[in-house]
């Protein structure tokens, strides 16, 4: 059995932001969120987070998950400092504590798992992952004897000149004995640069203690700035996109692609470059994305072509086509088989098999029956300035050119409506509804170049003179 505990109660100074820096997100998910989902992996009978800055936001930000228990840090007086706070809850708790800091989120389970494994089989007082880095500016340096022993770790603002060449860092992942961590953790002190108490004092305060170098030193950045942000981003999309290229999906362009880690991706999907695709989404097999889409919680059937469109919490049923430049949002659910066109907007719209929206659209709050023909232009009015309205459009019915589609509205099925009507009345089945002024034909009228105005034609001018 073991607890975790996740420090997430510091502000984050160097990242600039008002938002706490463990709610920034990573291709989706916030850096706590991350964390907690590798600490699941070792199954832990409790989860603590350590909160202080932004203590509301972050709390609410895992409020649904319902067995994590909130610690608050009142003031952030330093890693030690956050860890001290667990003494109250862990009273009485006999086993090993793992401690990871909020803001290294790339850590794989495995890792962590063989971490602890260690830690259990050479029944350490504290375990610690470090990795040896080519650029080890800004983190804690591990110093340890011949038996891989830590004796010493030293912050990057404490290091002298020498200590600073020491390439081993502090990863900020710990398992612990907690009950003799408990025992030393009153006795921290803050003489140090940063006057915090440190974490790592704890460490070295303990005995035995052994450090475990990581083996894929991209595991263990830690996110300090917005340029550590984004290089983590580059790391987990590197490793997202891997691994749907081994599942058999083809990416156009990998670089100019961005999958975010819920997304679910069926074999022989091809994704062209310059695709973003977010939050729930399925692509089913044999569909081509992009280029140039956007598509975020929204399900795509099998053999369905995706070009340049935004589509968002919505469905799209197997071999539809979508795009050039179409915009789905609010709940759509498109059949099979149909052709969803260029500058067409569909909001919270149900649309059945076979039915075209091909060109220059808005259908809102609709429902629209199989094999439906939206001609160009075709406008549903929803809504009145005040409420949303629907319409309802029977099978095998058609709209013609510029039609307005007046909400409430109910063409029953096999309807045509007349080109450039406003229809504002419900339609029965089987007929045709024309709603538009008739056309005028004055014969005899031209221009008045002088006042810009038709006018009659002189009658001289039209009959001959004798
Ligand atoms: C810390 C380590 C350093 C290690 C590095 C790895 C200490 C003293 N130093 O340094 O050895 O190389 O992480 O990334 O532990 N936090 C609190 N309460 C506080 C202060 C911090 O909860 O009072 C949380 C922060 O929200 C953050 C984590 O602890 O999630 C680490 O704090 P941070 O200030 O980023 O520590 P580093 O200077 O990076
Ligand atoms: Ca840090």
């Amino acid at each position: 059995m073991v607890a975790v505990a996740i420090l997430a109660a510091g502000r984050g100074t160097r990242m600039k932001s008002q938002l706490p820096k463990v709610l920034h997100s990573l291709s989706g998910r916030s850096l706590l969120e991350r964390v907690l989902n590798c600490a699941a992996s070792v199954q832990p009978s409790r989860r603590l987070v350590i909160v202080g800055f932004g203590a509301d936001q972050v709390s609410q930000s895992i409020a649904h998950l319902a067995d994590v228990e909130l610690v608050e840090q009142r003031e952030q007086l330093g890693t030690g400092h956050a860890v001290q706070q667990l003494m109250p809850h862990l009273q009485g708790f006999e086993d090993d504590l793992i401690v990871l800091n909020g803001d290294v989120p790339l850590l794989r389970p495995k890792t962590l798992q063989a971490l602890l494994e260690t830690h259990k089989t050479n029944g350490n007082a504290a375990t610690i992952l470090t990795a040896q880095l080519d650029d080890p500016k800004g983190y804690g340096r591990v110093f340890c004897d011949s038996a891989n022993r830590v004796t010493q770790m030293v912050e990057d603002k404490d290091c002298s000149p020498e200590q600073k060449q020491n390439r081993r860092i502090n990863a900020g992942i710990y398992c612990f004995n907690w009950a003799k961590l408990a025992q030393v953790l009153p006795t921290l002190q803050n003489n140090n640069n940063q006057q915090e108490y440190y974490l790592t004092d704890a460490v070295t305060a303990l005995s035995p203690v052994m450090a475990v170098d990581v083996e894929d030193c991209q595991e263990i950045l830690g996110i300090n700035d917005r340029q550590q942000l984004a290089d983590a981003d580059r790391i987990l999309q590197t490793r997202i996109k891997q691994d749907w290229m081994k599942a058999g999906v083809t990416l156009v362009d990998p670089d100019s692609i961005r999958i975010e880690d819920e997304v679910r991706l069926e074999p022989d999907v091809i994704i062209e470059p310059q695709t973003h695709l977010r939050g729930k989404t399925l692509i089913r097999s044999g569909s081509r994305i992009g280029p140039g889409s956007l598509i975020e919680n929204s399900e795509i059937g099998e053999n369905t072509i995706v070009l340049f469109s935004v589509i968002s919490d919505s469905v799209v049923q197997a071999t539809s086509r979508i795009g050039p430049y179409s915009h789905l949002r609010g709940h759509v659910d498109v059949g099979q088989g149909c052709r969803i066109g260029n500058f067409v907007e569909l909001k919270n719209a149900r649309l059945g098999d076979r039915t075209n929206v091909a060109h220059l659209s808005y259908i809102g709050d609709a429902t629209l029956g199989n094999r439906v023909n939206i001609g160009a232009g075709t406008i549903t009015a929803n809504y009145d300035g005040v409420q949303k309205h629907r319409t309802e459009i029977g099978d095998r019915s058609k709209t013609g050119s510029n039609s307005v589609l007046v909400a409430p509205l109910k063409l029953g099925a096999d309807v045509t409506v007349a080109a450039g009507s406003v229809v504002t009345d419900s339609v029965p089945d089987d007929c045709l509804v024309v709603a538009r002024a008739r056309q005028v034909v004055k014969p005899g009228w031209r221009l008045n170049r002088s006042n810009g105005v038709s006018e009659p034609l002189p009658k001289s001018n039209s009959s001959p003179e004798a």
